[in-house]
This record gives structure tokens, C-alpha cells and sequence, in this order.
């Protein structure tokens, strides 16, 4: 029943989590994208009275006209809507959901002995650590002197942000590297909205309404953290997923996986960001083709050699192994259906599932935590039995 819950909330908190992170996304790229489609405005008195650009959209049966002041505009208006819930909802039910999947299963989710010999809490507060931590370095960096040079900041978190995929794939298990990967990142992207970019705005807002000039510090920081939350964005997204992909988060030197899919990530929007502006150069989406392509080489699965393993030995070790949790009626305690839908118990399931378990296999996701103590040689023997077996299954 408890296991029950706790996959309700997990659902719920999910939901939230998409719902609102693509709320968020999606409304920072329509604003980088409109700004970049403004026009001048077609009508004079609008440009005497202060706009700069406009752009005419239609969508879902009407039509739109969007203008863009050059500073304020003439008056407030008594109705200014601002974007910000979506972002800090996006970080409440983020952490919600860390709580959920990793803290409250730490045994399994953040501790894995082939990795680090964490106890559950010392794991729950390297997690904290991590993610806090990316967020003070960062922080401490912008305002620190390298700030105020664009691009030699951008090199150094560049730097830094590989050096954290490195380091976190050395602290946690994969599948969990990867994803306060994202976390960080995103951690970082939410409290420049809260901390930098808001206040900003507000300031703004004052100035306009008090028809004074606005001190250009504060369009300076927040261009600068709306830059930075635009590269990180696609990174990002693809560590918030890749807990489907067990083939990278848990390959050999999985950290350089991520900090390849991650710059190919980063590229993809500087092209979009080019192409806003009308001359995209292909390079960059070149250059992302390319590392997904080195990644895609990197991964290929290695067939093992002949296997001697009988159908039967195989599904020994899977029953001692594996069955525990994958079976109809599972015996390890909590669990009250087979995870994913995954059961193991007889031949005929084995081979039905036999790709995916080798994936699993494979990338030592399986079993979490080494909980059932799968030997290496248990490991390569089922492998090898598996690509032995040849696609058909027999
Ligand atoms: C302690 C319980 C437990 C044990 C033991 C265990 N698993 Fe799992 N397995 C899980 C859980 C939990 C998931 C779901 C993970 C998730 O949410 O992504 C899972 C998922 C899977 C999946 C589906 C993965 C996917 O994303 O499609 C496969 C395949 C799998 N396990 C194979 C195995 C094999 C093979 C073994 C034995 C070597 C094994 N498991 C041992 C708990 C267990």
C-alpha cells in the first residue's frame, strides 16, 4: 500500500514537472524567438509613442499583435503579467520528485557499491551538496570579476559544467549522475529567474513607472543569465530523460557521454538562436550531428563471444537475481506489482524481455544497487547467453 502511494505521488509530481517545466521552456523560447521577429512598426504614431518592433501572429482562431517598447511604455498599464511561476513551479516539483525517486529510495537510487560506499544519508547529503553547491560556484563566478567578460565566463563554466559531469558520475550511480546533472543545471536556470532576471524586471517596471532611466546593470545581469538558461536548456532536458536510457547512463565512462550529448545539446540552440536571426551558419548543427554520431559509435553494443551458458543455467541466476522484484506476485518487500511490467520467472518471459534486459545488464542498472549481489561473472555469462541467443530468441 505504501509502495502504492508513493508511486501516486511520484505520478503527480511528474505531471506537475512536465507540465510546468514545458510551460516555462516554452514561454523563454517564444520570447527569444519573438524579439528576433520583431518588425518596425507599420504605423508612425505607434513608433512616436515608443514602440520599437511588433509582430501580427495568428493562432487558435485569432489573431495577435505583440509590441515591444523601446524603455517603457507611455503608462503602465494596470495589468502587466509576468513570467515567473512556471520556472519556480518547475524547481518546487523538481525537488519534490528528487525527494521522491532518489531520498526516499536512497539504498537503491543513490547508493550503489561499484560506485561509492555512501550510506543512504550520506548520500542524500552529497545530493544536497551537489546541487547547492553548482549553484554558489555559479552565482559566485557572475559576480566575481570574470562576469563582466562574456565570453571568458561562458569558457569557465563550460569547463566547470564538464568537470561536474565527471565528478557526479564518480559520486553517484548512473542513472542518478546524470540526473542531478540536470538538476544542477536547472537549479541554476530557476534561481537566475528568481534572483537575477525578476528583480531586474522589477526594477524596470519601477523606473518606467517613475519615467526615470533605468540603471543598465540590470539589463546587463539578466541578458547575460537568460543567455546562460538558453545553453543550458537543451542539456538540461536531455539529463531530465535519460533515466530511460540505461544503454548511456550506465556505459563505461558514462561522464563522457554527457558531456558530449550535452555540447551537442548546447549547439542545437545556438543554431536555433542563429536562425532567429535569420542567418544561420550550419556549423553548429553540423557539430551537433557530429558528437551525437561519435556518441552513437561510442555506445554500439559489443557482442560478446560464444556463449556455453544452457537456457537453464541463465534461468537460474535470473531467478535467484532478478525474480525477487520481476515476477507476478514480487517477493521483495514494498513492491506489489513487477517493476515496469518486467517479469522474469519463466523461460518464455526471459525471452520476451531478453533486449531489454541485456540493456539493463549491461549498463548496471540492473538490479539497482546490486542489491541481489549479481556477480560480474553472473553478469558477463547472462550477457553472452543473451547475444548468443542471436535476435530470434533461440
Ligand atoms: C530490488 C528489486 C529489483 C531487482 C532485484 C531487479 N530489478 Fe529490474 N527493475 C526494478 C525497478 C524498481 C525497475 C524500474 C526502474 C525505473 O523506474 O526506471 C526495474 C526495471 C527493470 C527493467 C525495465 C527497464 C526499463 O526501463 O524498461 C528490466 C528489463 C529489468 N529491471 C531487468 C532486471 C534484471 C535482468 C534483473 C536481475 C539481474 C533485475 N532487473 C533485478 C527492480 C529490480
Amino acid at each position: 500500500m505504501t509502495t502504492y502511494l508513493w508511486e501516486w505521488l511520484n505520478l503527480l509530481g511528474r505531471g506537475v514537472h512536465v507540465i510546468t517545466g514545458t510551460a516555462w521552456i516554452g514561454a523563454s523560447f517564444y520570447f527569444i524567438w519573438l524579439d528576433n521577429h520583431l518588425q518596425a512598426p507599420a504605423d508612425p504614431k505607434d513608433s512616436e509613442s515608443g514602440v520599437g518592433g511588433e509582430l501580427w501572429a495568428v493562432h487558435g482562431g485569432g489573431f495577435y499583435h505583440a509590441q515591444k517598447y523601446r524603455a517603457g511604455p507611455p503608462a503602465m498599464p494596470a495589468h502587466l503579467h509576468w513570467f515567473k511561476w512556471e520556472a519556480y513551479t518547475t524547481l518546487l516539483s523538481g525537488l519534490f520528485l528528487l525527494g521522491v525517486v532518489y531520498y526516499a529510495q536512497a539504498a537503491t537510487m543513490l547508493v550503489d557499491p561499484a560506485v561509492n560506499a555512501f550510506s543512504p544519508a550520506g548520500a542524500i547529503a552529497a545530493s544536497v551538496a551537489w546541487i547547492m553547491g553548482g549553484f554558489v560556484v555559479y552565482e559566485g563566478l557572475c559576480r566575481s570579476p570574470l562576469g563582466r567578460n562574456d565570453r571568458a565566463l561562458a569558457l569557465v563554466l563550460a569547463v566547470l559544467t564538464a568537470g561536474a559531469a565527471y565528478g557526479l558520475c564518480h559520486v553517484f550511480p548512473g542513472r542518478a549522475a546524470f540526473l542531478h546533472f540536470g538538476a544542477m543545471l536547472g537549479t541554476i536556470m530557476v534561481l537566475n529567474v528568481f534572483a537575477v532576471i525578476i528583480p531586474g524586471q522589477k526594477a524596470l517596471v519601477a523606473a518606467a513607472a517613475a519615467g526615470q532611466p533605468v540603471d543598465p546593470k540590470y539589463g546587463k545581469n539578466g541578458k547575460q543569465r537568460s543567455v546562460h538558461n538558453t545553453y543550458f536548456t537543451l542539456p538540461a532536458v536531455f539529463a531530465m530523460i535519460s533515466n530511460h536510457y540505461a544503454w548511456i547512463f550506465g556505459a563505461p565512462n558514462n561522464w563522457i557521454w554527457l558531456i558530449v550529448v550535452s555540447a551537442a545539446g548546447a549547439l542545437i540552440r545556438v543554431w536555433f538562436v542563429q536562425r532567429h536571426r535569420g542567418k544561420p551558419s550550419p556549423w553548429p548543427l553540423v557539430g551537433a550531428a557530429l558528437l551525437l554520431a561519435v556518441t552513437a559509435w561510442g555506445l554500439r553494443p559489443q557482442v560478446s563471444g560464444a556463449s556455453t551458458t544452457s537456457a537453464a543455467r541463465a534461468q537460474a541466476i535470473v531467478a535467484e537475481r532478478c525474480v525477487t522484484c520481476h515476477a507476478t506476485t514480487p517477493r521483495f518487500e514494498g513492491l506489489t506489482a513487477a517493476p515496469k511490467g518486467v517479469m522474469l520467472e519463466t523461460p518464455g518471459l526471459l525471452a520476451a524481455n531478453a533486449a531489454n534486459v541485456r540493456i539493463q545488464l549491461a549498463s548496471r542498472a540492473m538490479p539497482p544497487g546490486n542489491l541481489t549481489n549479481l556477480t560480474d561473472a553472473e553478469r558477463a555469462e547472462l550477457i553472452a547467453w543473451i547475444d548468443a541467443r542471436g535476435p530470434d530468441g533461440r
